[in-house]
């Protein structure tokens, strides 16, 4: 089904999210019909940029990035009309007035019912000034709907986000504003749901008593790139942990919402959040939470700067590039089953996979002691694999009475290749259908919020425990020692 025909209003369109992902993702929408002809996009950033130099950039992106090509010049000249430049200074409201005409023209010539969607690949500390601005230039006063997407960090702490939430509430209904969390986009991510709530092979075992523990890895191999001036000021506990880290522990643990509904379901992960067990003392960081950096060191025999010497990070930097921690959800279904979570920069391998580690049958005469067998797993992949693996206990074949690990497995990117749509195509497809479900509310990024500045503000009273990892290492062992003193491990990663 098509979306709602929209003006689209992309700020910050010179960027590089822009080019990676969102014009992509339109020119994917629009081959596969979900984008129809009423719809324009207006390019919005300061530098002057002509239509046809804009229209340019959005080749170049779409052959550089895009999972479909541009080989139909047809098709390629009728998608590229939809798109328009202008050059706008964000804090001159004249500017939004001279945009609410472009916007009638574009109105008339693609017949566009006068629904608005405003995506702000921009700093945070522009998402208000801006919404000012489209109310007082008066580009919210169409007939049809408005809705702002926004993207990643919202707010450095509670407190900021806080003050930056109540910009925005001044001009938009919290049903009108979309905040992005790419993870929440990902084909697997969605998957959860239907894995847990579809399968009667998991639904009632989904509890303290059959699970032992649950494992949440999402490790990168890149470094900070071009983007230290950020990432130094951010560090992996806000840049992953709040949002995507979360998020995904939030879908794993909470309880099934009573419909499918994007305020019901989210009503539940807010629950989940909300059941975090908080780490206020030093003592229970030291207990439950490594904070590491990566040192020099080697990837693929090539060898690899430290976190120190990158561009644009202080030399005595004491942000964290790797985190990892022990959780609890405090609450019924939960008590007492650790959630493991990790995440770094320059770790050996790129992969997002949970892994659910069931608990063993009761000791038994009949095959095994129970602590000589291999628990069950379930483990969903992510990224860049997509799929479900389960691990399962197995007689030997030829021998009697002998146990062993098999697996079976479900790689849903082997079947229908890697071409599937990527997790930015549906959220903004999502958005123009009004869709929030893979949206976050504001309780849930406060409650994410709450849960972190204790984490930080802990830290920042002691700041003596970084530990170095070199790069292309798995992160400091202090990490390994949080699941060995409850007798577990980390499920090597695939
Ligand atoms: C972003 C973070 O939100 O997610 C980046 O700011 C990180 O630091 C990225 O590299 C990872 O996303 P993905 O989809 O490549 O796993």
């Amino acid at each position: 089904i098509a979306a709602a025909g929209a003006v689209y209003y992309l700020f910050g369109a010179t960027g590089d999210l822009a080019r990676r992902k969102l014009f992509p993702a339109l020119f994917s929408l629009y081959k596969e019909g979900k984008l129809a002809e009423d719809f324009a996009v207006v390019g919005l950033a300061r530098r002057p940029r002509t239509n046809e130099q804009f229209r340019q950039d959005l080749y170049e992106s779409i052959v550089e990035f895009s999972r479909n090509k541009a080989d139909d010049k047809q098709l390629w000249d009728k998608f590229a009309e939809h798109f328009e430049y202008m050059s706008l200074d964000i804090n001159n409201v004249d500017g939004f007035r001279e945009l609410g005409n472009l916007t009638e023209r574009l109105d008339a010539k693609f017949n566009i019912p006068g629904n608005r969607l405003f995506y702000l690949a921009l700093a945070p500390d522009l998402f208000g000034p801006v919404s000012f601005n489209l109310r007082d230039g008066g580009l919210l006063e169409s007939k049809g709907w408005h809705r702002l997407v926004i993207e990643k960090p919202f707010g450095y702490d509670l407190p900021s986000a806080q003050k930056l939430n109540e910009q925005l509430c001044q001009v938009f209904k919290e049903e009108e504003i979309f905040r992005i969390d790419h993870y929440l986009g990902k084909e697997m991510v969605q998957n959860i749901e239907v894995i847990r709530f579809a399968n009667a092979f998991f639904e009632p075992l989904w509890n303290n008593k059959h699970i032992a523990n649950v494992q949440i890895t999402l490790s990168e191999t890149v470094g900070v790139e071009e983007r230290g001036g950020y990432y130094d000021k951010s560090g992996a506990l806000r840049d992953m942990v709040q949002n995507h880290m979360l998020q995904m522990l939030a879908m794993i643990a909470m309880e099934p919402p009573s419909r499918l509904h994007p305020e019901d379901i989210r009503d539940e992960k807010v629950k989940a959040l909300r059941s975090l067990r908080p780490y206020t003392t030093s003592e229970e960081i030291d207990a439950n939470v490594v904070r590491g950096q990566y040192s020099e060191g080697m990837l693929k025999s090539k060898p690899l700067t430290g976190y120190r010497q990158e561009e644009s990070v202080n030399s005595e930097s004491v942000t964290e590039t790797y985190f990892a921690a022990r959780v609890f959800v405090d609450n019924f279904r939960w008590a007492g089953v650790p959630f493991y979570i990790r995440t770094g920069k320059r770790l050996p391998v790129k992969t997002t996979e949970v892994v659910i580690e069931f608990k063993n049958v009761p000791d038994n005469v009949l095959f095994a002691r129970r602590h000589d067998l291999s628990p069950n797993l379930l483990v969903i992949r992510v990224h860049p694999m997509e799929g479900i693996y389960i691990k399962i206990n197995a007689k030997k074949p030829g021998e009697n009475n002998v146990v062993q690990p098999v697996s079976m497995e479900f790689c849903q990117s082997c079947m229908i290749g890697l071409n599937t749509p990527e997790a930015y195509e549906r959220l903004i497809y999502d958005a123009t259908r009004g869709e929030s479900t893979y949206f976050t509310r504001w309780d849930e990024v406060a409650q994410a919020w709450s849960f972190v500045d204790r984490i930080a503000d802990a830290w920042r009273e002691g700041s003596d425990n970084l530990q170095f990892y070199p790069a292309g290492s798995w992160g400091p062992e202090k990490t390994d020692e949080l699941l060995a003193s409850d007798g577990f491990h980390w499920w090597p990663v695939n």
